[in-house]
């Protein structure tokens, strides 16, 4: 108890020096508190970090001689995170992946859609050949041997929305295919989540598996490769909007860390940023980029990177190091549905300070009688990030009536589907005076979130709300003299 006393003792003086002479925030009063300048130094991307794991990392795979036939294809997996190698499921609440965009890749595509990335060797006793093992290694099935079977192999592959990439190849002296399956075959279609190329054909059987014992070993004979060209377009995931093309990876201010993938999967990526643990410093993620790192010519991992800035093309400047190479990197930024949620559209041409009850974009209103009780600043030191902020409380001190402040817009949101409102707070202008500090969110006139945070430096809040579709967005709170700074509102999609 003693030292918890002796802990509150500092700030208790600090802020009744502050309340004898509060100047209000209309008059440019200097907050009791004065937090750093929003600082984005050192958050920049771990490149080396990304690299150096990506040439620690193992995930390539092909159809193991024990696995059966046509089991569901490989679910998106977590093989790294920030360096530690792992083996975790994507979040799976929030892959809110619309069906109608499985199908639209399934549907209409035909055997000429394929073309052949290598072909294999011939049939006599001798030739020999090898089958693939890569990345993104889905599942494979067995087709019927009369002949070299690549149709109904590509009719597989199109009946799995992520296949862009079949293996054919013929598996000899394996008595599961010779004596247990009922496909009563032995032309193997392996099929992946992204194209091979030749010099992955690694696995040349060898193994006793004929049932004889001391029999002969599996061999590998005519392992070809196919590819379908549509796989340089993936579908944007729901609640994202693609950047054009990038050149390299991003290496971008905000970055949150980066985790690998068994596959190259935009949604499980967008699910992955939509469930990351906010940053105190910039709030939750809001861009990610994801890009295939191909070592010595071989695709080798799917980086999905994560940041609470939106990078855009003029960072994407990381091509790779040493052997390493940054392919099809693509980036998707989470769409906001508040424009100008930091206020920065406001200033005051040219000076540092300024304050308005009227911008674009967003509506204040004041209670009868009351004076500037929701209102816009421009003045870094009340901001979080930026220059501009919006204040709850009577700006000039003339009452004591709590402000509101509307997004002027309806939001073009979808009904039936979670969003995030989201936020940063603070409420440290007038010190121990700032114990009434509260803020309201209503979502469609609806409360659906309070604070009572008293005294408080700038903090992150969320709320998560259904949509109806066109929905309203209001706050409402201070109380002067506790004053509530509101900055950076974001509205995204869960
Ligand atoms: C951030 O880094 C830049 C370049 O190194 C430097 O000029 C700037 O002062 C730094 N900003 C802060 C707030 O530390
Ligand atoms: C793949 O994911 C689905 C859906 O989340 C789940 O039902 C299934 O069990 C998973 N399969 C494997 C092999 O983990
Ligand atoms: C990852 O975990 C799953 C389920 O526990 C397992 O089937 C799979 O073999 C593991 N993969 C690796 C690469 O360890
Ligand atoms: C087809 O596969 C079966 C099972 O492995 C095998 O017994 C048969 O010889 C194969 N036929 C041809 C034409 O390769």
């Amino acid at each position: 108890m003693h030292s918890f006393v002796r802990f509150l003792a500092f700030p208790v003086l600090a802020v009744s020096l502050a309340e004898c002479g509060l100047i209000y925030p209309a008059f440019q009063g200097t907050p009791a508190s004065s937090a750093d300048a929003y600082n984005f130094n050192g958050t920049t991307t771990d490149s080396n970090s990304i690299a150096s794991t990506a040439f620690q990392i193992d995930q390539k795979s092909g159809a193991t001689p024990h696995a059966p036939p046509n089991l569901p294809a490989v679910n998106t997996t977590i093989t790294a995170i920030d360096g530690d190698i792992v083996n975790t499921t994507i979040p799976a609440s929030r892959r809110s992946l619309p069906a109608e965009v499985v199908i639209t890749k399934m549907s209409g595509r035909k055997n000429s859609d394929y073309e052949e990335v290598f072909g294999g060797t011939g049939t006599d006793p001798e030739d020999r050949d090898a089958a693939i093992i890569g990345t993104a290694y889905l599942t494979y099935t067995l087709v019927n041997n009369a002949t070299y079977n690549v149709d109904d192999c590509f009719a597989f592959c199109d009946a799995i929305s992520e296949c862009v990439f079949v293996n054919l190849y013929y598996e000899f002296n394996n008595g599961m295919l010779d004596h247990v399956y009922s496909q009563e075959s032995n032309l193997k279609c392996a099929v992946y989540g992204d194209v091979h190329s030749a010099e992955e054909k690694v696995n040349f059987g060898g193994q006793s598996l004929s049932g004889i014992p001391d029999g002969p070993l599996t061999y590998i004979q005519q392992s070809s490769g196919w590819t379908s060209k549509s796989f340089s377009s993936p579908s944007p995931p729901a609640g994202y909007d693609p950047l054009p093309n990038l050149d390299g990876a991003n290496e971008a201010p905000g970055y949150m860390g980066f985790v690998f993938l068994n596959k190259y999967d935009v949604d499980a990526c967008a699910a992955i940023c939509n469930n990351q643990d906010p940053s105190d410093v910039g709030g939750s993620c809001k861009y990610f980029n994801i890009w295939r790192a191909v070592v010595d010519g071989v695709p080798t991992t799917y980086t999905c990177a994560l940041y609470y800035i939106p990078a855009d093309p003029s960072t994407a400047i990381n091509y790779g190091q040493g052997s390493l190479s940054v392919t099809q990197s693509r980036g998707y930024k989470r769409i906001t549905y508040v424009l100008d949620g930091g206020f920065e559209d406001y200033s005051c041409g040219g000076l540092s300070f300024c304050y308005t009850n009227e911008v674009e974009g967003w509506l204040t209103s004041s209670p009868e009688d009351g004076d500037y009780d929701a209102s816009i600043f421009h003045y870094q030191p009340y901001s979080h990030s930026g220059d501009s902020v919006a204040l709850l409380g009577s700006a000039t001190g003339h009452d004591d009536y709590s402000g509101t402040l509307t997004y002027a817009s309806s939001l073009s949101t979808e009904p039936g589907v979670e969003y995030v409102v989201e936020f940063f707070h603070s409420s440290f202008y007038s010190g121990s005076a700032e114990k009434d500090a509260f803020v309201e969110v209503y979502w469609n006139g609806v409360l659906v979130g309070t604070i009572h945070p008293g005294y408080s430096l700038w903090k992150y809040y969320k709320f998560v709300v259904i949509a109806q579709g066109n929905d309203k967005l209001d706050f409402r709170g201070g109380r002067a003299p506790s004053f509530d700074f509101l900055d950076d509102i974001f509205v995204m999609r869960a």
